[in-house]
């Protein structure tokens, strides 16, 4: 098969990395892709926001599969492009990826399905919003309702952060994205991520995982697009992730099958765990980053047939393959990042590390110049690993990590922390 996958991060380098591996993928080319995905697939420049220049992309390549890695484009509708177009896609329609695209879709879709969530409501001016914070008080969260690239979500611990919060979202801060706010119950516990493939009415658990959002050391600083993650979640036991299924996911899938919009690809279920009950803290409609890159060192050459049976509508056939094993990735960001940061320094070292199925260095935002490889993003490489205890996946990955030649990068040391007793 010819196997196209949209986007340009460490997400679709682990997705190219996997697809890779099965033997039905007779040619890769990814769009527009990194300095590492060009090592192992051939990269194309093309505007995956544009469904009709993706479609023609197709169709020019005899592309057989397309899997759409970021969620822009389906919010666009590029999957629905495609498959009018008759193509095979892995990715929700523009009106499935409502679900992360609109928080209130989503907060609709839970009392529809009856889904444990914070309580919440929603406002389209300042002054409703502020008579809702003067009722409830801090803290409280406040929610850009559209896509805000991750940072459309403030924490208020006092009452006068909510309003500041307030008066940004509704004067512009997000541009469209903050038209709408979402203001919800703050929620106490431990998060985790869930993640399910759909094929519109079955769902199957492909794994667990915990990121570190935050990027200092001990989960403190700013926050960022998540500076490490770890595969399996020990929070998401057997028994919650069953209750999570049952209450939270199913009844969502099902909600949406109902209304006429079935959904699938994969759902990242973000929960919050207290005492035993999990709450949906959003949806994603896309895998996470850097979350991707652990669950495809787990699953292999099998998410290829995941995905497409997915897309097909087979998903009651498919079993996974689960070894026990446990995965980490410890990104390399550039110093500076999430604030200011330069493009631009060399990385070196990166020809004689080991890639294998247990060792892989995922490039997120790099570029080649002259033969380097060049830092080009805030979050440059992932350095993943896989082992039979999370204590050897985080041994071998920042083994790794020490081997990378770049005095302009840093990591966070304490990746997996939570999840580790030593
Ligand atoms: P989101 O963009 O919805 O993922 O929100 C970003 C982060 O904000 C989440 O991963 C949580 O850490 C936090 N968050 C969002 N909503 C809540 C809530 N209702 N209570 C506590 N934390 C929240
Ligand atoms: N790592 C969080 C996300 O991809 O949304």
């Amino acid at each position: 098969m010819n196997i196209l996958i949209l986007g340009s991060g460490g997400r679709e380098h682990s997705l190219a990395w996997a697809v890779l591996q099965n033997p039905k993928c007779d040619k890769l080319i990814v769009a527009p892709g990194n300095a590492g995905i060009a090592q192992i697939a051939d990269c194309a420049s093309l505007d995956i926001m544009e469904g009709s220049a993706v479609v023609t992309f197709c169709e020019e390549n005899s592309i057989d599969f397309v899997i759409v890695g970021p969620e822009a484009p389906l919010a666009a509708g590029v999957a629905d492009d495609l498959r009018d177009a008759g193509f095979s896609v892995f990715g929700p329609s523009a009106a499935a990826a409502r679900l992360e695209a609109s928080k209130a879709f989503t907060k609709q879709i839970c009392d529809a399905a009856k889904a444990p969530t914070a309580a919440y409501a929603h406002f389209t001016d300042a002054q409703a919003a502020k008579a809702y914070l003067a009722e409830r008080g801090a803290p409280i969260v406040i929610k850009a309702d559209g896509l805000a690239a991750g940072k459309g979500v403030i924490i208020a611990m006092t009452d006068e952060e909510a309003a500041a919060a307030v008066d940004e979202m509704f004067g512009g801060a997000f541009g469209a994205a903050g038209a709408e706010v979402v203001i919800e119950e703050f929620m106490e516990g431990e998060e985790a991520s869930f993640f399910v493939l759909c094929d519109g009415e079955e769902v199957l658990p492909i794994g667990t995982a915990q990121d570190h959002k935050r990027v200092g050391e001990g989960d403190t600083g700013p926050n960022t697009g998540g500076m490490g993650a770890y595969s399996p979640a020990p929070v998401l036991t057997d028994a919650i992730a069953q209750k999570a299924l049952d209450e939270i996911i199913r009844p969502t899938v099902a909600e949406m099958a109902r209304r006429g919009t079935p959904y699938q690809g994969v759902l990242y279920a973000g929960l919050m765990i207290k005492e035993g009950q999990p709450r949906l803290v959003e949806y994603n409609v896309r895998f996470g980053d850097p979350e991707c890159q652990v669950l495809m060192m787990r699953l292999g050459a099998q998410a290829f047939d995941l995905m497409q049976a997915a897309a097909e509508g087979r998903l009651k056939d498919l079993r996974v393959n689960w070894a026990e094993d446990h995965a980490i990735t410890v990104v390399m960001a550039a110093k500076g990042y999430p604030g200011s940061y330069k493009k631009g320094s060399v990385i070196g070292g990166l020809e004689a590390l080991p890639e294998d199925s247990a060792n892989m260095v995922f490039h997120a935002g790099t570029v080649t110049e002259g033969g380097q490889i060049i830092a080009a993003g805030g979050r440059v490489l992932n350095v993943t690993a896989r082992g039979e205890t999370l204590a050897e996946a985080r041994d071998r990955a920042y083994g790794i990590a020490d081997r990378i030649d770049w005095a302009e990068g840093f990591c966070r040391r304490d990746i997996g922390w939570r999840a580790l007793s030593d």
